[in-house]
């Protein structure tokens, strides 16, 4: 008999809008980044959670398998939210912003793109705009975050970054 007797139910938004950034203390540019990630500033992402959830309380927690192996969804309201008629869209937007992470996946703060671009960092050689010998590498790059997980991109970067890298070398003659 297995010890665990829950399944938990976790939903991923893959393609989010909103957008965070991040700056320097202005009165103390040498203490940490500040780092504000903005979660939930685009309606569309409150939205599709919103979508997700009405989905796993009225299609997945109803499909066979679950049903037939005797699976119930926990319908406790979180303490936090219970004010809401449970299930409703704003039971649904309290839960959400309680329950709301990023899931590691910070990514774009130094995206590419043109130097008439005011919120680019970097040129297509992933080259700093206005800055010598800089580059960047990381998943700060992508001018828009990938459909999933961040690792693999991360490592494409990473390559096409030491191809960039030797062809300006090589052509440098060294
Ligand atoms: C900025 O730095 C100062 C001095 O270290 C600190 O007191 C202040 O809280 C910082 N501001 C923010 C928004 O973190
Ligand atoms: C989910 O269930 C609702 C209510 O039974 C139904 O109207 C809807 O078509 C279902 N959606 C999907 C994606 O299966």
């Amino acid at each position: 008999m297995c010890y665990y007797n829950t399944l938990s139910a976790v939903l991923f938004l893959m393609t989010v809008e909103s957008r965070g950034y991040v700056t320097i203390n202005t009165t103390d540019p040498f203490s940490y980044p500040l780092i504000y990630p903005n979660l939930l500033s685009e309606e569309k992402d409150m939205n599709a959670l919103i979508d997700g959830y009405n989905f796993l309380l009225n299609n997945f927690s109803k499909s066979d398998v679950l049903i037939k192996n005797g699976i119930l969804l926990d319908r406790t309201p979180l303490e936090q939210c219970k004010q809401y008629q449970y299930a409703s869209d704003d039971y649904w937007r309290c839960h959400i912003s309680f329950n709301i992470e990023s899931v590691h996946h910070f990514s774009g703060s130094c995206k590419m793109g043109p130097s008439n671009d005011p919120t680019a960092v970097v040129d297509p050689q992933l080259r700093v705009h206005g800055i010598k010998n800089l580059r960047v590498a990381d998943s700060s790059i992508q001018p828009k975050i990938v459909n999933g997980n961040t690792n693999a991109i991360a490592l494409a970067i990473g390559e096409k970054a030491g191809d960039l890298i030797k062809k300006t070398w090589i052509k440098n003659g060294i």
